[in-house]
């Protein structure tokens, strides 16, 4: 794993940006997995801005939603969908076409799933996955003890996360839905690039497990260290308890 510390949110969410201008200016057409989250408001803020100003075009790349809540309507303000509309999917005026999001709603969700699976293969592969890291160590919504070899899946939240994202649904934990739809931490694995973003000493732990610590299912992120190209993008606080 590469780690890049840096010494605010701000910065960091800089040099994520610039880092993914600079693949999709390489890469027209460049398969990118979009995480939600705190975190990613102000790389998604950054993101719109330097590739104004870079003048390049994301029209061709293709997007992948990390994961949905079930039962989740797109009108959630909780929502994953809704939070992509708001934070990149309008302001980079991406089209449907482009954009690839797992329901929460369907009928059946485990073909919902399987549907993923088969759109990211069909895709070629996700090129680039962004990530952030839980309070408990969880990438996407794989809760610890999610086994590493997991696929894209409905997964149980756990009560930190749930509490964690209750200001996303009105306050209060009881108002977060209790799965969610998630690629698996294989399908994570199998990104070319991962870049896992974490802010404040809230996630100093979690970050520190994953990066120093064992490789176990009770730190899913930890699951990163088997992975030839990930990169840590961490602001001081997030870094303070890293061994180095
Ligand atoms: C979001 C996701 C989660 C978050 C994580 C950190 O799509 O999959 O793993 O990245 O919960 O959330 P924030 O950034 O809100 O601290």
């Amino acid at each position: 794993m590469r780690i890049l510390v840096q010494p605010t949110p701000d910065v960091v969410a800089s040099l994520a940006a610039s880092l993914l201008v600079a693949r999709v200016r390489h890469q027209p057409d460049l398969v990118l997995g979009l995480a939600t989250g705190m975190t990613m408001v102000p790389v998604y803020r950054e993101l719109v801005l330097q590739q104004q100003l870079a003048a390049v075009s994301f029209a061709r790349v293709r997007l992948f939603a990390l994961d949905e809540y079930r039962g989740a309507l797109p009108a959630d303000l909780g929502s994953c969908r809704g939070f992509l509309d708001r934070h990149v999917l309008r302001p980079l005026a991406v089209g449907p076409a482009h954009i690839q999001m797992l329901d929460g709603r369907a009928s059946d969700p485990d073909a919902e799933c399987a549907r993923y699976e088969d759109a990211i293969r069909a895709a070629g592969g996700i090129d680039v996955q962004l990530l952030g890291i839980g309070g408990n160590g969880h990438i996407g919504f794989n809760e610890p003890g999610s086994p590493f070899d997991s696929r894209t899946r409905v997964a149980r939240l756990s009560e930190q996360t749930r509490q964690a994202n209750a200001a996303q649904w009105g306050g209060s934990p009881v108002a977060v839905p209790a799965d969610a739809l998630t690629l698996g931490i294989g399908t994570i694995l199998e990104a070319r690039t991962c870049l896992l973003l974490a802010f404040g000493f809230g996630k100093a732990a979690a970050v520190a497990a994953a990066v120093d610590g064992p490789r176990t299912a009770e730190v899913p992120a930890s699951a990163l260290q088997m992975h030839g190209d990930v990169v840590c993008l961490l602001d001081e606080a997030a870094a303070s308890q890293l061994a180095r």
